[in-house]
């Protein structure tokens, strides 16, 4: 049953799906990241984000590769938004470097780097492009974090100051506010497992920084409602379908677990007011919630106007038996030298530490033999129309969008100049289809931002993996439009997908 009418399936004599269209307001984009992207890291003004720090402390980063030039999107965006015209992109995703534009962290507004932003903002609409203002996209003034980061309270309240900021500057042309780009990423890779920046490895101060950003997001959004112009202001999380990866009730719980600290422990907060109760208890042996004071919740919990969601695949999860360290023979997942001793002694954590998983390091990851991307991510696009159900289900109605879907692989330029790069078409094929069945469910998904629009600094994997739809040569800076761009730029010229499913996803 199609219980919004504006969707419709075109179907061909035989009874098969030929074709989807999408709402005629579906509002269809790219995305990209201020660190990922820019480049000039030390100009007009700008200071170290933990990125900078954390991308020159050897061995953090493949390659000990940086941000210092990225894209060099500073100096090109003028013919980065032209190439975007060039698509028929109707919305752009973008960040702000927070150090750019507040240095210190606190304090003046640094002209020059609002004004990069300025530019960007009438160069976008100037193309017919609707810009789309991420707050913060992991790039944590080096200031704030030297004065503890997000486990110390304060970070909270420098971030509202930060977005009021920023949205004053630019609310009267830009509508579409995102104040955090993946909390779970700053807090638990950032401060758990120390993949991310700034790489500490501390349980605690791990669950510390989510409530902080948590809050943090909160005071930003009534920052913003008491800023001159009235503004759609949303969050985005990065969502995982979870599922057992046996029958038994270990690992039934061990999918409770992951599910909650992955998905609940924000969407819940957000936009229930509260944290999941379950999750609470899976952390007793971690943290009182001591950090948590009176009216945190309710301000967390500040009434939006849309979520953002980031879909790439789903975690499929084991419980391993609990054992000792040296009973277990290093294997499968050793405690690595550097990991701090467990603070609550419990015999869990001492698994898998550092974890991103605070609390239920014991659980694993496995597969379930679908094709992979180049990251090893399983191509679950059934994971991405589950997930948009539950949303819609479990939560109070809200217009929803997929700030992030896309897929990296090892792309070659042919002889001939150009990138042919068929599985990452099947990719955006096989997930538009996903979101046109979530909304003939009655999902209300407003629109789709394809990760990437160009190759950029993949975070800890540098420049090794390839997200765009459009291709960079890092020497030259010269940008080509792939296969993959072409043909989105065909989905969006006819708001829909044309013929059957693409190939190429199987057989990678
Ligand atoms: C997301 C990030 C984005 C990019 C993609 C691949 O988690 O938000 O910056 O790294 O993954």
């Amino acid at each position: 049953m199609t219980s919004d009418q504006s969707v419709s399936t075109v179907t061909a004599v035989d009874g098969r799906a030929t074709g989807l269209v999408f709402p005629p307001d579906f509002r269809w984009g790219a995305a990209t990241a201020a660190y990922q992207i820019e480049g000039a890291f030390d100009e007009d003004g700008r200071t170290p984000s933990i990125w900078d720090t954390y991308s020159r402390t050897p061995g953090r980063v493949h390659e000990g590769h940086t941000g210092d030039v990225a894209c060099d999107h500073y100096h090109r965006m003028p013919a980065d938004v032209a190439l975007m015209r060039g698509l028929g992109l109707r919305t752009y995703r973008f960040s702000v470097s927070w150090s750019r534009v507040q240095p210190h962290g606190s304090g003046p507004a640094n002209r020059a780097g609002l004004d990069f932003y300025r530019r960007l903002v009438d160069e976008l609409l100037a193309a017919g492009i609707e810009p789309w203002c991420t707050l913060y996209h992991w790039d944590l003034p080096q200031e704030l974090e030297d004065a503890g980061g997000w486990p110390n309270r304060d970070t909270a309240s420098r971030f509202a100051d930060y977005a009021a900021l920023v949205h004053d500057a630019l609310s009267d042309r830009v509508a579409n506010w995102t104040t955090l780009n993946e909390p779970w990423c700053s807090a638990f890779l950032g401060y758990g497992s120390g993949v991310h920046a700034p790489g500490r490895t501390e349980r605690v101060a791990s669950v510390r920084a989510a409530h902080h950003l948590l809050l943090g997001h909160g005071m930003a959004v009534e920052a913003m409602r008491a800023g001159r112009t009235p503004s759609n202001i949303g969050i985005t999380v990065n969502l995982y379908a979870v599922s057992p990866a046996g029958p038994g009730i270990a690992d039934a719980d061990a999918a409770r677990r992951i599910d909650g600290l992955a998905n609940r422990f924000f969407l819940d907060p957000v936009l229930l007011g509260r944290y999941p109760a379950d999750v609470v208890a899976d952390l007793r042996g971690v943290t009182d919630f001591d950090f948590v004071a009176d009216g945190d919740l309710e301000t967390a919990a500040a009434p939006l106007d849309m979520l953002g969601i980031n879909y790439y695949s789903r975690y499929v999860v084991a419980a391993q038996a609990l054992q000792p360290v040296a009973e277990a023979g290093g294997a499968p997942n050793p405690v690595p030298e550097q990991a701090p001793p467990p603070e609550d002694g419990n015999r869990a954590s001492r698994w898998r530490t550092p974890s991103c998983w605070p609390g239920s390091e014991h659980v694993t990851f496995g597969a379930r033999g679908l094709p992979v991307t180049a990251m090893n991510w399983e191509i679950d696009s059934p994971g991405l129309v589950e997930t948009l159900l539950r949303v819609h289900h479990d939560y109070p109605s809200l217009p929803l969008y997929i700030t992030e879907n896309g897929a990296a692989f090892p792309d070659q330029v042919a002889p001939d100049g150009t990138v042919h790069d068929p599985r990452r078409v099947a990719y955006f094929d096989d997930h538009l289809r996903a979101c046109h069945r979530a909304i003939q469910e009655g999902v209300p998904l407003k629109g789709y931002f394809a990760w990437s629009l160009l190759d950029n600094f993949e975070w800890g994997w540098g420049y090794s993996q390839r997200f765009g739809i459009v291709h960079v040569d890092y020497p030259t800076q010269r940008r080509t439009i792939k296969s993959s761009g072409a043909w989105y730029a065909g989905v969006i010229a006819r708001n829909g997908l044309d013929g059957p499913p693409a190939d190429g996803v199987q057989g990678t």
